[in-house]
């Protein structure tokens, strides 16, 4: 077995290497004058499974072309079997047609990752489950809930929790975190007027007094949380915390987090968030390391990785 990383997060693949005790493969991925990209594998991989390790996350086009590149160069260089370890599945959320005339890129990206030449994909907290049946090839969804139950275990105790879900489609997952802590839940109901704008209808359950948990699998502009905290601090809410997977960040985030009433954020590491949370006090970083790298060690053996999660 051999991991390769492409270049949107080499250092969630430096750890997962660490934690496998495996060298990454020599490689060089660089750019021709006109931005096309160009990739190289500089070791014999002919007869290795290899674990191949890119989030498609912003540049996100760059990020998906590299990952497609890499896998066309592994397969045509006899690698025996390839797994596209995708900690952050970007274009997920386009997974059916909102609007008539729309596409559904979910699919497409997921045609192009099977026609490339993966055998099998891996990936964590996926925007919609059922993304998994647009793929021919075997998906292994990991979730970061129990990272973050662990977390709220240690730093938020025996005070008067309530899980959130953000929005109506996010219920699945604010269940199962309610569940490992054994609290109850309130859901939102989040509207979109337009893409990238979100507004809070109402919240159905009580939070007064409460401490609010809220989980959700994305944060990109904010807006969704920003306006969620908002709200349940105007329905008399205590304090507001919030754990999501994959930090997005786009434009004025940060600074967004940093001016709401959220007491605190936490997100992994399926991004590289380095620089951009470099000066949010309230915005804390978990690594999904541990969690790929022992993923990725069971598919190797063929032992189960449900088992992770039970
Ligand atoms: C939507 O269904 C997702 O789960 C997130 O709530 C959404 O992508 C967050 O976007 P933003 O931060 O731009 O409101």
């Amino acid at each position: 077995m051999k991991l390769l990383t492409g270049n949107s997060n080499k250092n969630l693949s430096l750890k997962i290497s660490k934690f496998l005790k495996t060298k990454l493969v020599h490689s060089s991925i660089r750019k021709f004058s006109d931005g096309e990209i160009y990739i190289e594998i500089k070791e014999n991989i002919r007869g290795n499974s290899i674990f191949l390790i890119q989030s498609v996350s912003s540049p996100a086009n760059d990020n998906l072309m590299e990952l497609l590149l890499c896998i066309d160069a592994l397969k045509r260089s006899s690698a025996k079997n390839i797994t596209a370890v995708i900690p952050y599945f970007g274009y997920a959320r386009q997974d059916r047609k909102v609007a008539p005339r729309t596409s559904i890129s979910a699919k497409l990206v997921s045609n192009l990752i099977t026609k490339a030449g993966a055998d099998r994909v891996v990936t964590v907290d996926l925007h919609a489950g059922q993304i998994q049946g647009f793929f021919d090839i075997p998906v292994d969804n990991l979730f970061a809930t129990p990272i973050f139950s662990r977390h709220v275990k240690r730093n938020i105790k025996g005070k008067n929790l309530i899980c959130v879900s953000p929005d109506v489609g996010g219920v699945e997952r604010s269940r199962a975190l309610a569940r490992k802590l054994d609290i109850g839940i309130a859901i939102i109901d989040k509207r979109r007027p337009s893409p990238g704008k979100s507004q809070v209808m109402n919240v159905i359950g009580n939070v007064k007094n409460k401490t609010c948990i809220i989980i959700d699998d994305i944060i990109d502009s904010g807006g969704t949380i920003v306006n969620a905290a908002q709200a349940l601090i105007n329905r008399g809410a205590n304090e507001v915390h919030v754990y999501i997977t994959h930090g997005v960040l786009s434009g004025e985030a940060v600074e967004k987090i940093r001016k709401s009433k959220i007491k605190n954020l936490v997100i992994t590491d399926t991004i590289d968030n380095s620089d951009k949370i470099k000066k949010a006090k309230n915005i804390e970083v978990l690594s999904i390391c541990n969690l790929l790298g022992e993923a990725i060690k069971r598919i190797s053996n063929s032992t189960s990785v449900s088992d992770l999660f039970k």
